[in-house]
């Protein structure tokens, strides 16, 4: 798959679930929560010990949409391709991790939530960025004056999103995709909750409708 066709896959769903996972064992029955809930895609963050684990169970799971997320270094870039995933998520603008991920094919989402990190991004052949925390960082309004200059360059806001909220971004043209873990909570995985995840995730997935 492309980079262009990963990221249509993620605009196709508008929705990327972020995953704070704890235990392996909880990530073949979150990524049924998920498909069952209408999303087929997930975003493993590195912040857990178990989460490369977590992207191989998820990776061997069809159908799903599995990155890596919270990469911070080439070795992770390495590591998490390595267990399965097909795209990889950085909370910040940093070279290394996109030049890594240039070499070896696989779509990079770094963050960039100013004119000099968008345009980084640019110089770099990027076609879309994590705008990276969004809600602190001006959230839509910011997104929108952020896209008039660079025409082409797709968002993807993250961070202290949620239902309350989301419509506001999704509205945006330049807006691929909004991510959040506000559809799985790490308490309700962590409780083995899934019903719960799964309930989030339709809710989460009918707010998307109309777009
Ligand atoms: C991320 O890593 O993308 C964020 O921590 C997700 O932000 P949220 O928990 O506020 O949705």
């Amino acid at each position: 798959m492309t980079v262009h066709e990963t990221w249509q896959q993620l605009a196709d769903h508008a929705l990327v679930p972020v995953v704070v996972l704890d235990d392996p064992a909880a990530a073949l029955p979150l990524g049924q929560a998920l498909v069952d809930g209408g999303l087929p895609v997930a975003e493993v963050t590195l912040r857990t010990p178990e989460a490369l684990a977590g992207i191989r169970e998820l990776a061997g799971y069809g159908g799903l949409l599995v990155g890596a997320g919270t990469v911070l270094t080439p070795q992770q870039v390495d590591l998490a391709v390595e267990a399965g995933a097909r795209y990889v998520v950085s909370p910040g603008l940093s070279r290394a991790v996109v030049e890594r991920c240039q070499a070896i094919g696989v779509p990079v989402l770094p963050g960039a939530v100013t004119a000099t990190e968008v345009q980084a991004a640019v110089e770099l052949g990027l076609e879309a960025v994590k705008f990276f925390p969004a809600a602190t960082s001006g959230g839509p309004a910011a997104v929108s004056a952020l896209a008039a200059p660079f025409a082409g360059m797709r968002f993807v806001p993250t961070g202290g999103i949620d239902a309350g909220n989301v419509a506001d971004y999704l509205a945006l043209p330049a807006v691929l995709a909004v991510g959040g873990s506000w559809m799985v909570p790490r308490a309700a995985i962590r409780a083995g909750d899934f019903a719960r995840v799964r309930e989030l995730t339709s809710q989460a997935v009918a707010a998307t409708r109309g777009r």
